[in-house]
């Protein structure tokens, strides 16, 4: 069978192959791919007591050579990337794929001449320009892993993943365009640097043109180093389960980890959820709107659409400048037929006059796709209707930056599509509905916890440095499963509807933090003593962030005082984290309700925030139940 599900017959016999024989089924859709060498095993270790699985062991690779060189025959002339800058009147740019591929080279060769080896960890802190997607293709051309990080976290945030991953090598640029602002990027990685003494090389892209610190004998630019730098390089051969890269995710304890991916399966895994889901045609233009800094963007904005030799639209700016239309106006500007977003940001543009929408053709649109967070009906609606226009396929994507593919979705037009429903799993995945004790919840029209029965190809490795966490974290909770982390129900049809976190981490805007990981920034701050933080409903954000804080000292004597002291714990987690984890509602208490043995009842903080005050459950096992009524009193 070709790896390529077209109807629901063949998603049927696709499900009991994989299920059934998958060595055979995984070992034909690896067929396609340039190998140096083949692999021994298909499968190994799936249920190893250490939580590691292998895929296609053995063999040797180069990915880029899958995302390139493999297309140049048949694909030179076609595009691969094209860049729609922030402004929109300033001009796209397109690159064919000979010309990624000579660019891809040539960064690897710049690589390659400051000194990176096979191996190393560069971390890349960069605007979603061109240049970011060749510095990532260039790190694992010569194998060394790539460690993005969002250029939206602050610079703590960067030194602690720099130091995490020990990186001797960071890439930037001078410079972003956000909307209507600038950001100085390149001097954000300056003050991250000051606590990172292993790096020995910063290589900075120039974008935005603007005067930077250059430190002598660390700092060099991306265009002088190029000058000489040739645009054929040779693909390092890797081993399948070499380290690919490390992407940073917040769990339920307060540092983020480091998810490990390696070479083949992450490449099987993208190409074969990319083409399926997607149900990918030759002649595509294929955009994911999710910044490289993210896993989506990773798999989606780059290798899946590359590996299937698609061309994909890369984007700088925000959905909402110049206006609420931009979305739609690069779409037919560029032909977009395949669109991804995420339903925080159909929320943000739906909250617009509907004429912003309405004013675009949008009939290029084949496919529309979501992802990040559980889409609700109505934006469910208004994406089929508004944009689609009725016409297109939903497909509402559920998956993880450690799945390193879409795991649970429609196949477009293929397998059932329900609003704020993910579906039926891809062929190859096992979901299960667990008990707390950890049973299988058989039948349909069960809730439980959502765990992975079993292994696929993109599977995390290790979390970096630190396997044991790994293994506690996914492996251990529920023996002989991978663990979410996420609550889900199964309908009557047997299509999975993803309800939410169980463990202590909140979803704002399709993002993913640690409760824990916000206490801490704010913890820091010169006026606390303690804090806890729990998710709330927010009507565009998905989820917003409410931080319950104890001071040192009495409560604030004028509302005035309040605000200045609000304002310096937003501005404490705004540089511990970045931007994106401001807490949307602050409450300063004198205290937070613990039970007896100190731990603080999260449920009490959680309704209190929802709103759901009437059925706060029973709180006379707290230390203090007084505390309760203040915070009553005192909701924001
Ligand atoms: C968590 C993973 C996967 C790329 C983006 C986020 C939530 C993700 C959906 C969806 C409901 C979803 C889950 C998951 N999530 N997609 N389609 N429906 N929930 O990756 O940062 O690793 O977050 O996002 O809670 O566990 P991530």
């Amino acid at each position: 069978m070709h790896p390529r599900i077209r109807t629901i017959e063949d998603y049927h016999a696709a499900y009991k192959q994989a299920a059934e024989a998958p060595d055979a089924f995984w070992a034909e859709v690896a067929e396609p791919f340039t190998w140096r060498r083949k692999w021994t095993s298909v499968r190994g270790g799936a249920f190893s007591p250490e939580g590691q699985s292998t895929w296609y062991d053995g063999a040797r690779l180069n990915i880029t050579e899958n995302c390139l060189d493999r297309h140049l025959a048949t694909r030179g002339n076609k595009l691969a990337l094209i860049f729609e800058p922030n402004d929109s009147k300033t001009r796209h740019v397109r690159y064919t794929y000979r010309e990624l591929h000579q660019h891809v080279c040539q960064f690897a060769n710049v690589l390659l001449n400051n000194g990176v080896e096979k191996g190393d960890r560069v971390v890349i802190y960069m605007p979603m320009i061109p240049q970011l997607a060749m510095a990532v293709l260039a790190c694992a051309r010569i194998g060394a892993v790539h460690s993005v990080v969002f250029a939206g976290f602050s610079s703590t945030a960067i030194a602690d993943r720099v130091n995490d991953a020990g990186a001797e090598f960071v890439l930037t640029a001078d410079g972003l365009n956000r909307g209507p602002k600038q950001i100085p990027v390149k001097s954000v990685v300056d003050d991250a640097l000051q606590s990172c003494p292993g790096v020995r090389r910063v290589i900075v892209v120039e974008h935005l043109g603007w005067p930077v610190h250059m430190q002598e004998g660390r700092d060099v630019w991306y265009h002088n180093e190029a000058e000489n730098a040739s645009t054929t390089c040779t693909a390092e051969e890797m081993a399948a389960e070499d380290p690919l890269f490390i992407l940073y995710t917040s769990g339920s304890t307060g540092k983020p980890k480091g998810v490990v991916h390696t070479q083949a399966g992450y490449m099987v895994w993208a190409d074969y959820t990319f083409r399926n889901v997607f149900q990918v045609e030759e002649n595509d233009v294929y955009w994911c709107t999710a910044d490289i800094g993210w896993v989506t963007g990773h798999t989606y904005g780059l290798y899946g659409p590359l590996l299937a030799g698609s061309t994909t639209l890369l984007f700088e700016g925000v959905p909402t400048f110049p206006d609420a239309g931009r979305f739609w106006q690069v779409i037919d500007k560029h032909y977009v037929t395949i669109f991804y977003t995420a339903p925080t940001a159909i929320r943000s543009l739906m909250a617009a006059p509907l004429d912003h929408v309405l004013s675009y053709s949008l009939s290029s649109l084949r496919v529309l796709g979501s992802v990040g967070e559980p889409i609700n009906a109505e934006a469910w609606h208004w994406y089929h209707q508004h944009v689609g226009k009725g016409r297109c396929p939903v497909v509402d994507t559920w998956w993880q930056t450690e799945t390193g593919g879409i795991m649970i979705s429609a196949l477009a037009g293929v397998t059932p599509s329900k609003p704020a429903h993910a579906g039926l799993p891809l062929p190859g995945v096992q979901p299960v509905l667990l008990n707390q004790d950890g049973t299988e919840i058989e039948g349909n029209n069960e809730e439980g916890y959502l765990a992975i029965k079993g292994s696929w190809p993109g599977i995390i490795r290790t979390t970096w440095g630190d396997h044991e966490r790994a293994r506690q974290t996914y492996f251990t909770p529920y023996p002989g499963y991978y663990f979410t982390g996420d609550g889900a129900r199964r309908d009557a049809d047997g299509l999975y509807r993803i309800i939410g976190r169980v463990d202590d981490v909140i979803n704002v805007s399709g993002h993913r933090f640690g409760t824990a990981e916000i206490e801490n920034a704010i913890n820091q701050n010169q006026f606390v003593i303690e804090s806890a933080v729990v998710g709330y409903p927010h009507d565009v954000k998905g989820q917003g962030i409410y931080a319950y804080v104890i001071l040192e000292g009495a409560l604030p004597a004028s509302h005035a005082e309040a605000q200045v002291i609000e304002a310096s714990i937003i501005e404490t987690v705004v540089a511990e984290i970045g931007k994106i984890a401001k807490p949307d509602k602050i409450q300063l208490v004198s205290g937070l309700p613990k039970t007896r043995s100190g731990k603080i009842m999260r449920r009490i903080l959680r309704k209190v925030a929802e709103g759901e005050t009437s059925s706060l459950g029973d709180t006379t096992t707290l230390l203090d139940p007084a505390i309760v009524d203040e915070i009553l009193a005192g909701k924001k």
